[in-house]
């Protein structure tokens, strides 16, 4: 037996008996697969069951005012779905004679509609050939056929949705799909999926391979760190005072101004005090001249929120570090600059 064939027969037998089961309206799928890609099923019934009763028909949820659908939305939280949803909704009727789109591409052009949701409707609602790639579907497919890429990168979704196109059932792809994201609902689970009894054991390469547990593979996302820069740009005489950053962080062996880093934003009032306790300078010897507005900076793992003080310099008193450089201004730019002080220097300086 081939895998849809599999997949169906699993199917006809487990399926849950759900609304937008029992329905062809493309609204009404439309609307579960909305509600269905923030919640489980269990919490996502009541919601469809609300939301199918109040707006029965796309009319009614176009014409419906924001409040009332923001409200019937409470709790499923990202509000800007909900709005989606409507925003879509004044489409069908504006665009598209109050008819639901009845393609894949056409659905696309909904409001807050991706390839996911596209696909769905349009297999589901319209008997479309097109398969449907979501989390689970991913996982079933990442294990089925022993697939190591990163299922949350491009390589790992083009290669995925290839082997979901290459398993569609093109005679019925609504069921084909349900059938899919089903199994990976109740057999194929994340944690401990039911192997022992699966249908699809002797195909599964995972099962073979003793690799269940580690697959889907998923790329680490790397949390973007802040970091808050406090830079003083001297004055004094014409001349200015630079540093080479040294050690393993980033920027290693350019040069820059003297440089208070914070772990957390500073309040306007605190930047002058901070930043003076951290140069060890006296506040009668120095003039604040002005402080600029936050400059970002991205870098790959991080965000730099930078601000630039200009200090004019008062007394000669002051100690200089000893890694600080007294060179003229206007000689600056015969060093290695980060590109986000070079950037600023270009406007101010
Ligand atoms: N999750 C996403 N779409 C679903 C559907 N049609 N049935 C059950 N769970 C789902
Ligand atoms: Fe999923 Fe296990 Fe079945 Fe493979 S054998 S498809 S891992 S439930």
């Amino acid at each position: 037996m081939k895998i849809s064939e599999i997949l169906s027969a699993w199917y006809k037998i487990n399926a849950r008996l759900l609304p937008w089961r029992r329905t062809s309206d493309p609204y009404l799928i439309w609307v579960s697969e909305i509600i269905l890609q923030q919640t489980r099923v269990n919490q996502g019934l009541n919601y469809y069951l609300k939301f199918s009763d109040r707006f029965s028909n796309v009319n009614l949820l176009a014409e419906a005012s924001e409040e009332e659908v923001l409200n019937l939305w409470q709790g499923l939280g990202y509000y800007s779905r909900a709005r989606n949803m409507q925003f879509a909704a004044q489409q069908i009727m504006n665009d598209f004679d109050g008819h639901f789109p009845d393609t894949f591409e056409k659905i696309l052009r909904l409001k807050g509609v991706g390839n996911y949701t596209a696909a769905a409707v349009a297999s589901i609602a319209f008997g479309e050939a097109v398969a449907v790639l979501d989390g689970n579907v991913a996982r079933v497919l990442s294990r089925l056929y022993g697939i190591t890429t990163a299922i949350n990168t491009g390589a790992g979704s083009k290669q995925l949705q290839a082997l979901a196109d290459q398993i569609l059932d093109h005679k019925d792809p609504g069921t084909h799909n349900q059938a899919l994201i089903e199994f990976g609902a109740l057999q194929c689970v994340p944690v401990n999926p039911g192997c022992e009894n699966c249908p699809l054991q002797q195909h599964c390469i995972a099962y073979k391979d003793d690799t269940v547990r580690s697959i889907p593979l998923k790329l680490k996302k790397v949390k973007i760190k802040m970091r808050y820069f406090y830079y003083a740009l001297f004055e004094h005489d014409g001349y200015t005072y630079i540093h080479k950053r040294t050690g393993k962080d980033i920027w290693k062996s350019l040069y820059e101004f003297p440089v208070l880093e914070s772990p957390t934003l500073l309040t306007d009032e605190e930047i002058i005090p901070s930043l003076i306790s951290f140069l060890n300078i006296k506040s009668d010897d120095v003039l604040i001249r002005s402080i600029s507005d936050p400059v970002k900076h991205q870098l790959t793992h991080r965000t730099i929120i930078a601000r630039f003080i200009h200090i004019e310099l008062t007394s000669s008193e002051f100690k200089v570090p000893a890694d600080w450089l007294k060179i003229p201004k206007e000689t600056i730019g015969n060093y290695p600059l980060p590109r986000l002080i070079d950037r600023y220097l270009e406007e101010r300086w």
